[in-house]
């Protein structure tokens, strides 16, 4: 009898740590579930465009936007993701570019004011929406993107490199992340890309 109840105490007390021991697990779980199928890429922002309008997600909710970030001065790395990006772009339908608006995202807001990103992204495209803001306001998306940037050394104050990570990102009509393209991607190939998470309902 004495030896039942003692694995009574122990069966009750090993039920009860289970229990209290699930309890955040169980919640760290449903955190999980709902965080799967939605890659932690990309975030709300609140920036200033290429006429000088402040603008956030919100003013693009119901297109997909297509993101680069990078910065004007780049010798070669954004010239050519920019040109890739709008090639890609120019190769769709009509409706499928009223379902999309480029971005680009300036990680060098010091020098990318809004005069200087007004006159880079014409070189590109009409469409094209090019986005700066204070340094914390494009350090933030930086980071919500999670897009490395750092200043490189540089002899004098104003003629420095950025170094940054150069992909092109997708994103639905609800601000939430879809696929993102690698550097060496084809315009041919983005546009296929494109085209199809649009007919899957990319733009929401
Ligand atoms: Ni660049």
């Amino acid at each position: 009898m004495a030896l039942k109840l003692g694995l009574a105490a122990i069966v009750v007390a090993g039920v009860v740590t289970y229990t209290l021991g699930l309890g955040p697990f169980a919640s760290r779980l449903e955190a999980v579930a709902e965080n799967q199928g939605k890659a932690l890429i990309g975030g709300p922002f609140s920036l200033v465009d290429q006429t000088g309008k402040r603008v956030t997600e919100a003013d693009f909710a119901g297109r997909a936007t297509l993101v680069y970030f990078g910065y004007t001065f780049c010798p070669d790395v954004c010239p050519t993701g920019l040109a890739t990006m709008l090639a890609a772009y120019d190769q769709l339908t009509p409706e499928e570019q009223a379902k999309i608006v480029p971005l680009f995202i300036t990680v060098d807001p010091e020098r990318d004011d809004v005069r200087a990103m007004a006159s880079y992204v014409a070189l590109f495209h009409p469409d094209l929406v090019g986005l700066t803001g204070t340094v914390e306001e494009t350090d933030d998306a930086a980071a919500a993107w999670r897009v490395y940037h750092r200043k490189a050394e540089s002899e004098t104050a104003s003629d420095y490199l950025v170094d940054h990570s150069s992909f092109t990102y997708l994103m639905n009509g609800e601000n939430e992340y879809v696929t993102h393209f690698g550097h060496g991607t084809t315009p041919e190939e983005m546009a296929k890309g494109l085209s199809a998470a649009l007919a899957g309902g990319a733009a929401g």
